[in-house]
């Protein structure tokens, strides 16, 4: 029961969000987890500024930001005043990404690395020392409701030896197609953050499901 929940808002009701940010204050969840996608690094528009400050006035669980955005230097100042807690940045879209990592720090926020299912671990490797979680892409990024890519779980063995072998004080998290059925073997695998969008929002009871995804060892 060590590890984070962070049920994914992507998958909540937009017309009427604050009904499940509400549900998520008052659950077993750790964080809220924020999908901010440019239609250009991703095929898909998501929201902006206005609904995470909306958000933010309601949320009693820490902002864990996910940008699927190109060139997310030009915008961290705006994620910082937004309330973003955790500000994760794709790998792939930072060319100077200690220097990213080292700016978001500035702006005192927890800084992720979200690495595409493509991408290998050991491109993290020496920035193990400066970040705070590495977020392992298990789908796709762009769209909500994907199923999980089986070959994550191998990435995930190497970065937690990574990060186990090295002594780094880094969290691992995993994001796309997690639900109450693979949960536990991730966890077992290294996982320290679950993201969980549709199978939270959508099923019967999302309270309840945030309790069991919690409630795993
Ligand atoms: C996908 C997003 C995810 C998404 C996950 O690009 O990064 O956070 O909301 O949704 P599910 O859990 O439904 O796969
Ligand atoms: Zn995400």
């Amino acid at each position: 029961m060590d590890h984070l929940v962070s049920p994914s808002l992507l998958a909540a009701d937009f017309g009427n969000l604050e009904k499940d940010v509400r549900m998520v204050n008052k659950s077993y969840a750790d964080w809220l987890h924020l999908d901010i996608m440019d239609g250009v690094f991703v095929p898909n528009l998501s929201f902006g500024f206005p609904v995470i400050e909306a958000v933010k006035r309601v949320a009693e669980k820490p902002l864990d930001v996910h940008l699927m955005i190109v060139d997310p230097d030009r915008y961290l100042q705006r994620f910082s005043d937004a309330g973003a807690f955790m500000l994760t940045v794709q790998y792939e879209a930072c060319i100077h990404l200690q220097r990213t990592i080292t700016e978001i720090h500035n702006l005192g926020m927890k800084a992720g690395v979200a690495l595409n299912p493509h991408t290998p671990v050991l491109l993290v490797k020496n920035i193990l020392s400066i970040v705070d979680m590495v977020l392992i892409m298990t789908v796709n990024p762009g769209f909500g409701g994907q199923s999980f890519i089986m070959e994550s779980y191998s990435k995930i063995t190497e970065l937690r030896n990574m990060i186990d072998t090295g002594g780094y004080n880094v969290l691992i998290e995993v994001d796309g197609g997690i639900d109450t059925k693979n949960a536990a073997k991730l966890i077992s695998a290294g996982v320290n953050v679950l993201v969980a969008g549709n199978s939270v929002f959508s099923s019967e009871n999302p309270e309840e499901t945030i309790r069991k995804l919690k409630m795993l060892s």
